[in-house]
């Protein structure tokens, strides 16, 4: 609840800064950017989809996720707490003329009045779960609505980058966010920091087969955020060299903890 107060108020204050699909969003490509880097992980899985896949984008936004993979030729379902987030974001698939596409107010702690069992073929939830109340509710929903076999991608915030790079985190509370892994500010922020283990310990738990985990987000709002040109962005050739070197950090076992967030792949 803390959460949507806090994005609801700044909806309301930038409500272009947070339309993150508009191109003319300050936000915008730094955002695609990292849409992409989680995309280069998610890319195996999403190749193994039927042609027409039925995929849910849970605790969607604005649709970074839905929406690409609609204009892939998906019949994708966005879920979100948000009306104003899943308002901007149908503004966004009707403009595209993308087809099939379902939109849900609803949290994604509990699906039952909209999804049956076994409903997806695969199942997005980025930078969703470590805003819930309860995670390990919201990923077993995110289980039981996927067909057996199906991919289930979660994104979380990741502890030591986040302490690193994330400047909602006040001085005084870094002590406690780094020994209790929760951050909450009154009526603006409740988000649970997940180091490696404790992200894999979640996924394990919810009984789903754990494909990988993976950092990311090293250098765009990570630690090595002040690395990169954010004006230099709106060209693709250097957000392409962005992504290289984000990719490296995750890949050396030095950088690999500092990850801002962790991608998980389970599969039913
Ligand atoms: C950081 S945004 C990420 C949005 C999108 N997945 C993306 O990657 O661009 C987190 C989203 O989760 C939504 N959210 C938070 N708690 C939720 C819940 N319990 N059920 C459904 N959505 C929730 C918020 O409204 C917000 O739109």
């Amino acid at each position: 609840m803390n959460n949507l107060v806090g994005w609801e108020l700044e909806w309301n204050r930038y409500p272009l800064l947070f339309d993150i699909m508009a191109p003319r969003s300050e936000l915008h490509h730094l955002k695609m950017l990292e849409r992409d880097i989680y995309l280069h992980y998610m890319e195996d899985s999403l190749r193994k989809l039927p042609a027409r896949a039925r995929v849910l984008d849970a605790g969607s936004g604005v649709g970074r996720f839905g929406i690409e993979l609609g204009r892939r030729g998906h019949e994708v379902s966005l879920v979100d707490l948000s009306a104003t987030s899943l308002k901007t974001a149908l503004r966004h698939i009707v403009g595209r003329g993308i087809q099939g596409a379902s939109l849900y107010l609803s949290s994604i702690e509990d699906m039952g009045t909209i999804f049956r069992n076994d409903t997806f073929d695969a199942t997005v939830a980025i930078e969703a779960v470590c805003y819930v109340t309860d995670p390990l509710k919201a990923l077993k929903e995110l289980i039981r609505v996927t067909k057996k076999g199906g991919p289930v991608f979660v994104s979380v915030e990741g502890l030591y980058g986040a302490v690193l790079a994330d400047e909602q985190i006040p001085e005084e509370k870094v002590a406690t966010v780094l020994k209790t892994g929760v951050l909450q500010v009154e009526h603006s922020v409740f988000t649970r920091y997940y180091t490696e283990r404790g992200f894999r310990d979640l996924l394990e738990s919810s009984g789903a087969e754990v494909i990988t985990v993976q950092g990311t987000h090293y250098v765009p709002e990570g630690p090595f955020d002040g690395l990169m040109d954010i004006h230099a962005l709106k060209s693709a050739d250097y957000r392409k060299r962005v992504m290289a070197l984000d990719v490296r950090y995750n890949a050396s076992r030095v950088f690999h903890p500092l990850a801002r967030s962790w991608l998980g792949i389970v599969r039913k």
